[in-house]
């Protein structure tokens, strides 16, 4: 039921977008510029214009950009390498934009540039999967530095001091808040209490998602509430919608783009049946070794998509939404599978991997910002 209902939700939403093609505003789903002009060189420079979200994965001989064994940030489960798995072109695919190439990544360069500043990634393990990945780039990049790695039970805070650099994890998987009541774990779709370290940062890339998506026994709270009203159930893709645009309100009336860049991780693909893919006889991730050809997905678009899509152009506040969908779709082979030290992973990505490319799109992005 709840999924017919966001399905519905979800052709609404497509059918609307039609409806107002006209009007620019609702519906030019780039949210911010996804475009930039680019020369080989990197350099905005040419009048073309180019998805930096819609290509392809193209295999590169001169990834990965570090050794996960000599990297200290990785999760025991997302470290393929060091579990043992055999297969390696994983840690090899470039994501290729049509039409523009993404800036190679230079970790001296990034510190440099980014000297007395912070950045913070907010959201669920996802999130943290991203910040292992850039503190891997980081580190190889300045490999005798002496980081210091705090880790705290909602923050994680690695400091680069000779940069002056820090980046960031802050576990917080719903944005909005989740509360004992007495009835029971409450989750207040309309309020934001944990929002104490987001804006000292200069750059912030949220993340929600998944946790929306539990039901039954993995769902982690009791109620929903919206003001006075207690509910029991409702449509999952609705309190997530309600929950993004509480999230929204706090970064247009918080946020001072002057100083802070704003970024939303769009949604990370999952691999748990293979007829999303076109293999309908293959029942996850497990075994896959190469990304799908080309830049088409046979499966579905997720119904997040849409909401996090028309939360964000609704904003008044610039947010950049990294928008990932399609490029971790195409990638079956790029999540822990059997080598992730416990129940098999397809829905986090091996450290190296496929994070790498987000951060290499997210530093292509600021530096052309
Ligand atoms: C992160 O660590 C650096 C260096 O120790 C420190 O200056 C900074 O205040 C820390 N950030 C937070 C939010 O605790």
């Amino acid at each position: 039921m709840s999924i017919l209902r966001s399905h519905g939700l979800y052709i609404l939403a497509l059918v609307l977008c039609h409806i107002l093609t006209f009007l620019p505003l609702h519906c030019s789903f780039p949210v911010k510029t996804h475009t930039l002009n680019n020369t080989p060189s990197g350099k905005l420079q040419s009048q073309e214009k180019c998805d930096l979200f819609q290509g392809s994965w193209v295999f590169d001989n001169s990834f990965p950009l570090y050794d996960a064994l000599d990297c200290p940030f990785i999760d025991a489960g997302l470290n393929c390498l060091k579990n043992g798995r055999p297969d390696k072109d994983y840690l090899k695919y470039r994501w290729k934009p049509d039409g523009c190439d993404l800036i190679r990544f230079d970790g001296q360069d990034f510190l440099k540039r980014f000297s007395g500043k912070r950045i913070m990634f907010v959201g669920d393990s996802l999130s943290s999967n991203q910040w292992q990945s850039l503190a891997c780039m980081l580190q190889a990049a300045a490999p005798s530095s002496n980081y210091i790695l705090d880790s705290g039970k909602a923050l994680t805070n690695l400091s680069f001091p000779e940069y002056g650099v820090s980046v960031m994890f802050l576990k917080n998987g719903f944005l909005v808040d989740l509360v004992f009541e007495e009835v029971g774990k409450v989750l207040k779709l309309d309020s934001i209490s944990r929002s104490g370290l987001w804006n000292e940062n200069d750059v912030l890339i949220f993340n929600s998602y998944h946790w929306w998506m539990h039901t039954g026994k993995s769902q982690t709270w009791d109620y929903f509430r919206v003001g006075d009203q207690l509910s029991k159930d409702m449509d999952h893709m609705e309190a997530f919608k309600i929950a993004l645009t509480t999230w929204a309100k706090w970064v247009d009336s918080n946020i001072d783009p002057a100083k802070t860049r704003v970024f939303f991780q769009g949604i990370s693909a999952v691999h748990y049946h293979g007829a999303d893919w076109s293999e309908p006889s293959v029942r996850d991730c497990s075994g896959q070794t190469k990304p799908l050809q080309g830049s088409k997905y046979p499966g579905n678009r997720y119904p997040g998509e849409a909401i996090v899509k028309s939360v964000l152009t609704s904003m008044t506040k610039p947010v950049y939404l990294l928008d990932i969908a399609l490029l971790t779709q195409l990638r079956k082979d790029g999540h822990p599978s059997n080598y992730a030290l416990g129940p098999r992973d397809c829905s986090h990505w091996c450290v190296a991997g496929v994070p790498d490319a987000c951060n290499q799109l997210l530093n292509t992005i600021l530096v052309q910002m």
